[in-house]
């Protein structure tokens, strides 16, 4: 099975378009209080995880409180979709800001799974195509992520692959 050796202290961001599986990976592998997920900034400031009219109040927060934590030396994960350079900038940036490692896990299966898990929710009341408009973004600009400065890039294209993972912290 593949392994992760994440460095105890680091900035983990989760990247892959919605349906992907991040918030349940991050469950999976993370406290609760390490994982920083856009959808609940969204609700903190708006009462609504679905709120694109709440999205830079939603960053704004999530990133402050990244910071406090990393000023604090606790790894924290961004649950994000971070499909876009512009995102994934912002996190490369306050990692090196407060000297910690920036690393990149990456949720790129294939689309017919993504779409299939978004026929079956019913909190996310948009429509597949964004979901194809992600993905499209995310491979699009995937093969750049070490050069954003990501120190560890790794990327699980299968859900076998995202279920056998293993994560250990390194010192
Ligand atoms: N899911 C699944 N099997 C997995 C992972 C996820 O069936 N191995 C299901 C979840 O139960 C959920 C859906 O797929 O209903 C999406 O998973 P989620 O972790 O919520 O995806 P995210 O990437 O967090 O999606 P979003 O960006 O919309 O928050
Ligand atoms: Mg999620």
């Amino acid at each position: 099975a593949p392994q992760i050796n994440l460095p105890e202290l680091a900035l983990v961001a989760l990247v892959g378009a919605s349906s992907a599986g991040k918030s349940t990976f991050a469950a999976q592998h993370f406290l609760p209080s390490e994982v920083l997920s856009s959808d609940f900034f969204r609700a903190l400031v708006s009462d609504d995880e679905n709120s694109l009219e709440a999205t830079q109040d939603a960053f704004d927060s999530l990133f402050f409180v990244a910071g406090k934590r990393l000023e604090r030396g606790k790894l924290t994960v961004i649950d994000a979709t971070s499909v876009k350079p512009d995102a994934r900038r912002r996190i490369v940036d306050l990692a090196r800001a407060h000297d910690v490692l920036p690393v990149a896990i990456v949720l790129d299966l294939p689309r017919s799974v993504l779409e299939a898990r978004h026929a079956e929710r019913l909190d996310r009341p948009f429509s597949a195509a964004v979901i194809g408009k992600q993905m499209a973004e995310l491979r699009r600009t995937l093969r750049g992520l070490q050069k954003e400065g990501f120190r560890q890039v790794w990327v699980l294209r299968t859900p076998e692959e995202v279920q056998d993972v293993q994560i250990r912290r390194v010192p």
